[in-house]
């Protein structure tokens, strides 16, 4: 049985008054049984961290460098991001791919990282609505994530967690149905199961794409979708906590 990750990823923005203010509220509310992560600009992270020690919520980085260190301008260490207090580090948001032209090769390089100095990557695959409509999704979504199978094999697979995150769904408010989404998300445990059965039964796919109190529950109830990833609704607590409590 494969246990429920409600990630908050807060992308650009807060405040660090706001910022304050959310973690206490986040801290404040019951959660369920879900295990919940939040990710904050990186600027943001010490200061979360800090307030999270001793709390069950994690810490994740919105994305990873592809080096250890070096001259890397504007980049962030896989081992900083651990000093911070970071246990995730989302990579490959649709974001980073569309408006920082960040490629499949680079995103694996990335995860890889991440695998390498023991963050648990957050890969996110998703297909457009163009790639929808012109029937190749599952076509993007596998290549996606044969980037990372194929440089670093299936055991990388089992150590990071998969978002499938339709862009077409990402802050737009019309969210794939639950069958929409599980048809994907069956789809990527199958191409993982090829490989290796064990992996695909353990590993975590999460939904994202205008997740929301309102439809969280009907999404999480699907066999494939063990949780989400959540941009706009993890930035008010009370809709972040009423998603967890969904599970
Ligand atoms: P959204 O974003 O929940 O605001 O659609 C999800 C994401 O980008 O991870």
């Amino acid at each position: 049985m494969r246990s429920t990750l409600i990630a908050g990823n807060w992308k650009m923005n807060g405040s660090l008054q706001s910022i304050i203010q959310l973690i206490e509220s986040i801290k404040a509310g019951g959660v369920g049984s879900a295990q919940l992560a939040v990710c904050p600009p990186a600027v943001y992270l010490m200061k979360v961290g800090g307030m999270l020690e001793g709390s069950d919520i994690a810490l994740g980085s919105q994305n990873v460098c592809d080096q250890s260190s070096g001259a890397y301008t504007g980049e962030v260490s896989a081992q900083m991001l651990k000093e911070a207090g970071c246990s995730y580090a989302i990579v490959g948001h649709s974001e980073r791919r569309s408006l920082y032209l960040e490629s499949d090769a680079l995103v694996a390089n990335r995860y890889a990282m991440a695998v390498e100095s023991g963050l648990v990557p957050i890969l996110c695959l998703g297909e457009t609505l163009e790639e929808r409509q012109s029937g190749v999704t599952e076509s993007v979504v596998g290549r996606q994530l044969d980037a990372v199978l194929e440089k670093f094999g299936v055991d990388a697979i089992a150590k990071g967690v998969i978002a499938y995150e339709p862009v077409w769904a990402i802050g737009t408010g019309q969210v794939a149905t639950p069958e929409q989404a599980q048809m994907v998300h069956e789809f990527i445990r199958g191409k993982i199961s090829a490989l290796n059965s064990d992996v695909a039964s353990k590993v975590q796919i999460l939904y994202g794409g205008s997740m929301n109190p309102g439809n969280a529950a009907e999404l999480l109830s699907q066999a494939d979708i063990d949780g989400g990833l959540i941009g706009g609704a993890s930035l008010k607590a009370a809709d972040f906590l009423a998603i967890a409590q969904a599970v």
